[in-house]
This record gives structure tokens, sequence and C-alpha cells, in this order.
């Protein structure tokens, strides 16, 4: 099974930005773990980042009959797109959301997600293993789901 791992605006500075919020390890190395954690998983991932919140939303749909679940850090867009939801409630796939950091120990604005609507789960707080456990889930909804 293929699963898409999308990451939305300014994920591309990992690394660079913020490193007391966000760590060291850049989206390169966020990008080795899911491919280690698929391989444990059987399974493939298509692992990208955009900045823009249309190119976002089209890979949402391009998911549709292709991936059979998609793991997502919608960054910023989280907070602010409700067509971000629209796109992921229309491609009707388990669909789990990660934040590195723990958006509710943060500022008021990042408590509110309106991807958490489309989301199976929630993952935020745990860094970048984050992303493994959120595959983890992923494949497990698949295998359960068949
Ligand atoms: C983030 C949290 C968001 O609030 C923020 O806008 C990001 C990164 C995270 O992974 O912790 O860009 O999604």
């Amino acid at each position: 099974p293929l699963i898409v791992v999308l990451n939305g605006p300014n994920l591309n500075m990992l690394g660079l930005r913020q490193p007391d919020i966000y760590g060291e390890a850049t989206l390169d190395d966020v990008e080795q773990l899911c491919l280690q954690a698929a391989e444990r998983l059987d399974v493939t991932i298509d692992f990208r980042q955009t900045n823009g919140e249309g190119e976002l939303v089209s890979w949402v749909q391009e998911c549709r009959g292709r991936a059979s679940g998609i793991v997502i850090n919608p960054a910023a867009y989280g907070h602010t797109s409700i067509a971000l939801l629209d796109a992921l409630l229309a491609v009707e796939l388990p669909v789990i959301e990660v934040h590195m950091s723990n958006i509710h120990r943060r500022e008021a604005f990042r408590h509110h997600t309106y991807v958490s609507q489309a989301a199976r789960g929630v993952i935020c707080g745990l860094g970048i293993r984050g992303y493994a456990h959120a595959l983890q889930a992923v494949a497990d909804m698949i295998e359960d789901e068949g």
C-alpha cells in the first residue's frame, strides 16, 4: 500500500527554523525516518513538502484512488485552511495529522486546527518521531480495514 506523507509551509526550513521548538533535524532527516518506518511496516511512501496552499490541496485530491492513506503535517495551514479540510474530507482515506511541537502548549491560535476535523487521529509534541507513529497508525488502519 501507498501512504502519502504531506508537509506544509516552512517545513523545508526545518533544522534552521526555531530549533528550540522544532529541533535540529532537517526535512531530509524526517524523510529518512519515514522511509525506515515504511520499510519496517511494508508500505511505500511518497514524501512531499510545499509552501503553497493550492498545491497542498491538489496533492490531497490526487491521493483519491491512488493512495491508501495520508500522513499530513499541515503546518500553519492546519490552523487556517478550510480548503485543505475540504480536500481531506473529499478523499475518503484514513488521515493522521502530525505536529512536531505540542501545539496545545503554544499560542492560543495554534490550539485549533481545521485539519483535525478530517483526521482519524492527531499526534503532536513528539518531535519528528511523531511521523513514524503516524505511519504505524495509518498502516494499522489499512490492514484492519483491508
Ligand atoms: C507545526 C506547528 C504549527 O503551528 C506551525 O505553524 C508549524 C509547524 C509543527 O509541526 O509543530 O509550521 O505544524
